[in-house]
């Protein structure tokens, strides 16, 4: 089988390659590298022995698409790329549905085009704003409070779309919880450009001492501690559910939103203690004020996960945070 990875050489995108590696599967991975650089490509290659094939263009361009498409056999499509800083979203709205929204379009059109009708799309709990109720099942009311969120939503409105049309599509949307950490290897991880936005991120590069200490954006929320809880899911078990998604593809199964998380919440303050633990660090933090447009809490309901899938999160806190500060520590400057 040969997979078409978008955004490859991203987070999410890199650690999934490696899974599909492990499974045998032929990778072919297009990225314009806006937010990735080229090097991942050897440390996916360390890792697993073999490297995928690259193909540095931009998913707006349908016609490197078609090419693509039309000189390999591709199976089916794993969807990673995209812009995600919902700051920025706000700030930029016409690039954020230009580069995901027309970008999504792009390429379903390509895949028609080629009769390539199984795809796997990076989706988010954002899609579920100020949640209806907790924990989130995949039930609850969608209704978004940024461009970011509205980009994921439209697209999976637009590939529900594409399956009533046409029962020989299949899509399962992935709806994301929190994802953090890292391989074990400590060869590929996130490596945020600027100031990280996320938690984890911030927290890794206060104990390498680029940054002088956290902001807890709040401890006046309604949670145990007043600070914001979240369900943080390991990038391995993440990449993992990409290969147990694939299996869903023997059939059509036309559109399946399924959420990946682990079910359970922690608080910044309670991610703070649990880091420090772990890796025998301190991290010094302020309590500043809440940060606009967050929630007090959101984790998930992850039973259907498993239900149709088989997949459940493996890895725990302790392992999220050992993991994060193994990449951190190995490259306190990212990739460079
Ligand atoms: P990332 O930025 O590390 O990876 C995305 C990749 O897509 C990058 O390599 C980038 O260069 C590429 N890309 C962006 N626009 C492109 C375009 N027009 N054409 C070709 N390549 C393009 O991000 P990530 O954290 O790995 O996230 C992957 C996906 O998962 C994104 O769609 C994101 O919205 C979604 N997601 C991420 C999180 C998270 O916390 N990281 C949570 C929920 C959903
Ligand atoms: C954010 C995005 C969400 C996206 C997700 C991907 C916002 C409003 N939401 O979610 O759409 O899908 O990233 O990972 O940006 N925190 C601090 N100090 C910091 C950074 C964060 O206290 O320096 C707190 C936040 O207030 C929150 C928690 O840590 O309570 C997690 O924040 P973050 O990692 O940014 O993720 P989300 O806000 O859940």
């Amino acid at each position: 089988m040969a997979i078409l990875v978008t955004g490859g050489t991203g987070y999410i995108g890199s650690h999934t390659v490696v899974e599909l590696h492990q499974q045998g599967l032929e990778v072919i991975i297009v990225d314009n590298l806006s937010n990735s650089k080229t090097v991942v490509l050897d440390k996916i290659e360390t890792i697993s022995g073999k490297r995928p094939i690259f193909i540095e263009a931009d998913i707006r361009d349908s016609q490197a698409l078609d090419d693509i498409f039309s000189e390999y056999n591709i199976d089916a499509v794993i969807h990673f790329a995209g812009l995600k800083a919902v700051g920025e979203s706000v700030a930029q709205p016409l690039r954020y549905y230009d580069n995901n929204v027309v970008g999504s379009l792009r390429l379903l059109e390509s895949m028609a085009k080629a009769k390539v009708h199984n795809i796997i799309f990076s989706s988010s709990a954002t899609v579920y704003g100020s949640p209806e109720r907790l924990p989130i099942d995949e039930d609850c009311a969608l209704r978004t409070t940024n461009p970011y969120g509205t980009n994921k939503l439209q697209i999976e409105q637009m590939m529900g779309d594409l399956c009533t049309s046409d029962q020989n599509w299949s899509v399962v949307a992935l709806r994301y919880f929190n994802p953090v950490g890292a391989h074990s290897s400590g060869l590929i991880g996130e490596d945020p450009s600027g100031i990280p936005n996320n938690l984890m991120p911030f927290i890794t590069q206060v104990a390498s001492g680029l940054r002088e200490q956290l902001s807890v954006f709040g401890n006046d929320y309604d949670t145990p501690d007043g600070s914001g809880i979240r369900d943080y899911i390991h990038v391995v078990d993440l990449a993992i559910g990409h290969v147990k998604a694939l299996a869903m593809f023997k059939q059509s199964i036309g559109f399946n939103a399924i959420n990946l998380g682990t079910g359970n919440g922690y608080s910044v303050l309670e991610m703070v203690e649990s880091f420090e633990r772990v890796n025998q660090l301190k991290i010094p933090y302020q309590i500043s004020p809440r940060r606009p447009g967050d929630i007090a809490s959101c984790y998930a309901q992850p039973d259907k996960a498993y239900a149709v899938m088989g997949w459940q999160a493996e890895k725990g806190l302790d392992q999220m945070m050992k993991d994060a500060w193994h990449w951190q520590s190995k490259n306190p400057k990212g990739y460079q």
